[in-house]
């Protein structure tokens, strides 16, 4: 039976910064109060004219640049967003006429913070089946778009940004080992954008009353974010017969760095075990394993051998941890 890697990285950050300065005159808030309650300092936000398609295009070519992979090799695309261009067609036909392939299937896959670990997961069963050798699994998000920046509970949180993996089937050794992925819809009121579906179509009044943007209950949801995550480590690590000591890096979900150290202590996991770049971009939802992925292979944290594993939760809620073997060099 064939296995599945990644054979490259990429990501895409705009280059607009919005600073927590710059959202004080937005919204009743402080630098000090958004670094201590959140651990961000800033995000990035996507132009007018730029769509989640672009951004996921840049990290596409980045990707397939870093896996010596040129488009035509390309057998699938799936792209993880909850902020996609329309709502058809999807991202991802959008990203493979930009990229220029045609011919080939390719859907999006809506997981919300978690979708790159479901589409890890989606692809390594894809190419596990024997059916495709090569494919490209994105998460591009321009969460702004989604954004009411006059809610200060949210919006001191989110960003836009792209991250891109090319996997790949060998003979070898397996490099995506397995995942865990759960989902519980009973917790679909704590985090959502309610409006704009078929469920409550685009309106005056849902305009008037703001019911495009992101909602959420966000001290609910930090208890069952720690919960959560830990228990998608938990169970990954069992099912492989893993400790936690044979883990060299975790990736996490960014959504709050408070998040991320209840996690260190409920699993007593060190946090220098974890990727951190929450200061930078905020919660870019789906794309901020990638892009934390993307930045761990390029600044030559990862070397050949290691044993990753990413972690996120989402709306849904979803969540999910995939159990990566890197079989790069490192950089
Ligand atoms: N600036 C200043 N004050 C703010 C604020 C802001 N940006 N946002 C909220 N507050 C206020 C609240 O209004 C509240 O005031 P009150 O006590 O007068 O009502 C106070 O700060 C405390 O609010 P609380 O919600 O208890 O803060 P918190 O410590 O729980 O932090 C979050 C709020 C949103 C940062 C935190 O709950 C969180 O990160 N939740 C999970 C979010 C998440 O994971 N989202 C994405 C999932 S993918």
């Amino acid at each position: 039976m064939p296995k599945a890697y990644i054979a490259g990285t990429g990501s895409c950050l705009p280059e607009t910064v919005l600073t927590n300065r710059d959202m004080e005159v937005m919204v009743d808030t402080t630098d000090e109060w958004i670094v201590t309650r959140t651990g961000i300092k800033e995000r990035r936000i996507c132009p007018r004219g730029m769509a989640s398609s672009d951004l996921g295009q840049l990290a596409c070519r980045k990707a397939l640049e870093d896996a010596s992979a040129d488009p035509s090799e390309i057998e699938f695309i799936i792209s993880a967003t909850v902020s996609p261009d329309m709502f058809f067609p999807s991202t991802a036909c959008l990203i493979q006429s930009k990229l220029g392939i045609r011919n080939i299937p390719v859907f999006d896959l809506s997981a919300a913070c978690s979708g790159f670990i479901y589409a890890l997961e989606t692809a390594r069963n894809f190419i596990e089946c024997g059916s495709y050798r090569t494919g490209l699994v994105v998460a591009n998000e321009c969460m702004s778009r989604l954004t009411d920046y006059k809610d200060r509970g949210t919006c001191v949180l989110l960003g836009d940004g792209a991250g891109a993996a090319v996997v790949r089937s060998t003979e070898g050794e397996a490099g995506l080992m397995g995942s865990y992925i759960s989902a519980d819809g009973n917790y679909r009121e704590i985090l959502n954008a309610p409006a704009g579906g078929s469920y409550m179509p685009a309106s005056f009044e849902t305009v008037e009353n703001r019911c495009h943007f992101m909602k959420m209950e966000g001290a609910a949801l930090f208890k069952i974010a720690i919960m959560s995550m830990s228990e998608a480590v938990n169970k990954l690590l069992e099912s492989h017969g893993l400790k936690k000591d044979d883990i060299t890096l975790l990736i996490p979900h960014q959504a709050n760095l408070r998040i991320i150290q209840g996690v260190a202590r409920n699993l007593r996991i060190k946090e220098g075990k974890f990727y951190i770049n929450i200061e930078k971009y905020g919660n870019m939802s789906a794309a901020c394993v990638p892009v934390a992925l993307d930045e761990s292979n390029r600044k030559g944290i990862l070397g050949k051998g290691d044993l990753l594993m990413t972690v996120s939760f989402g709306g849904g809620l979803t969540w999910g941890a995939n159990l990566i073997k890197w079989t790069k060099d490192r950089k």
